[in-house]
């Protein structure tokens, strides 16, 4: 009979799962975590979370401690050594206790065989600690636990500002909220947090953008479950500047789940004529659903291909089409830091041709005079300026909206020659990418 499964072991799987899977940490979290004790479930959830943000670190140290290409090891044992590397630095728990806990965590496992090897390496670590931690930092890719590919991509289009960028991408994000000003204001809901104990601030750039002093369960924030408040990035709040949501207008949603951005646009304008929000990912969808549910707010919520309209589309064309593109989501990585192991170059190199061909199908429903928003949260400039400028190379109906019609814009990012760059860090927020275009 196998041991009881430890905080440990849970953990090396869900890592292990999304190294050889490519799967995200929380769907992986949430496998692990079936059946397992609940009172587990925080010390499963922090170290492995610690493990994939320093995963690239980890893999440079071990690779000065192996004699063998890290790679070559079995994706549970690069997972145990990674959530042990983790909590060394973390520097919580006794470091020999670590090392026999790592130990007894692969002889548990389908890892046994690897125990020696653990045990080996991460002794050595901390024999050899000093240097190869000085080595470590020197380099800015493994010392903010970037892969190569990444720090490579940011230095081609930020050359001078790659390290600052790598370092906010390995920094711990802010929880922000956005309020429902139809139930609270931001002052009067900053007065109800601080009664529950909560310290929060507002930001007056964006007037229903909160940042709480500390992240918290959302089931501790007073009316979460009313739809007073929605937790979301400051950087995708803003999208309501360059939309100038009106009345009476039919607004598309055309990548929407899980709908965030949604319920912001019904919040921001309630009598909008229609509000259609399209995902491919049912799945997603049903995200939407229950965010719009949760805020009585409405919306036509349709599973479908925004690059195929043909199928969906009833022909009555929209005011505003808000573009919130898959892309690479560089901008977005110190929340979701599985993004560095889950994404490669080759991936990130098929986007630019799928945002063309969304951006070219979208900007066929839009009418004249109307505005379709493009949004993306990243850095890369193949994913926003250079989609944005072949489109409107082969569009001559098409025209930008320049940033001072962004009726509202808080000032954050910088001017591309097309649309706005806000990175990640800048006020707090998340990176994200704004263009605005219109018809002729
Ligand atoms: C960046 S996310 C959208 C986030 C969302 N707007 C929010 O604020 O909560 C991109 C979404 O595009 C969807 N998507 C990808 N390809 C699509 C397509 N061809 N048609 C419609 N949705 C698509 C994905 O399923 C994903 O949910």
């Amino acid at each position: 009979m196998r041991p009881a499964a430890t905080a440990r072991s849970l953990s090396a799987h869900a890592v292990a799962r999304v190294l050889r899977e490519g799967v995200t940490l929380d769907a992986a979290l949430k496998n692990a975590l079936v059946g397992a004790e609940s009172k587990l479930t925080p010390s499963v959830r922090s170290l492995s979370y610690g493990a994939v943000r320093g995963y690239f670190r980890h893999e440079a140290i071990l690779g000065k401690l192996l004699s063998t290409p890290v790679r070559s090891l079995d994706f549970l044992v690069r997972a145990i050594l990674s959530v042990a590397l983790y909590e060394l630095e973390d520097e919580r728990s006794p470091q020999y206790a670590v090392v026999d806990a790592a130990v007894q965590t692969a002889k548990a496992t389908d890892a046994g065989r690897a125990s020696g090897l653990i045990n080996a390496v991460l002794r050595r670590y901390l024999r050899e600690r000093k240097s190869v931690d000085a080595e470590i930092a020197s380099r800015p890719a493994p010392r903010h636990a970037a892969p190569i590919w990444m720090a490579d991509r940011f230095r081609a289009d930020w050359p001078v500002r790659w390290t600052q960028l790598l370092a906010a991408s390995d920094a711990q994000a802010p929880m922000w909220l956005r309020v429902n000003r139809r139930l609270a204001t931001t002052s009067e809901y900053v007065a109800q947090l601080r009664a529950a104990g909560i310290e929060a601030r507002e930001e007056p750039r964006v007037p229903y953008a909160i940042v709480l002093d500390a992240p918290r369960d959302v089931h501790e924030l007073p009316g979460f479950a009313q739809g007073v408040v929605s937790v979301q990035d400051l950087g995708a709040q803003c999208v309501a500047f360059p939309l100038a949501l009106a009345p009476g207008q039919r607004v598309l949603d055309a990548c929407a789940a899980p709908g965030g951005k949604t319920a912001l646009m019904a919040e921001r304008e309630p009598n909008l004529a229609k509000l259609t929000a399209v995902d491919i990912d049912p799945h997603r969808l049903s995200k939407v659903r229950e965010n719009l549910n949760r805020a009585q707010l409405d919306a036509e919520v349709l599973a479908a291909d925004a690059a195929a309209p043909g199928a969906w589309w009833q022909g009555e064309p929209f005011d505003r089409i808000l573009l919130d593109a898959p892309c690479s989501g560089l901008g977005v990585i110190r929340r979701h830091p599985d993004i560095r192991l889950r994404k490669s170059p080759s991936d990130i190199d098929k986007l630019p041709a799928l945002q063309g061909k969304l951006l070219r199908a979208t900007w066929e429903l839009l009418k004249v005079g109307g505005r379709l928003v493009y949004v993306t949260c990243t850095l890369t400039r193949s994913e926003n300026r250079n989609v944005i400028a072949a489109f409107l190379d082969e569009h001559r109906e098409a025209s930008l909206v320049p940033v001072e019609a962004w009726e509202g814009w808080p000032g954050f990012g910088e001017d591309d020659g097309f649309g706005r760059q806000i990175l990640p860090g800048e006020a707090g927020a998340d990176g994200f990418y704004y263009a605005a275009l219109t018809k002729t």
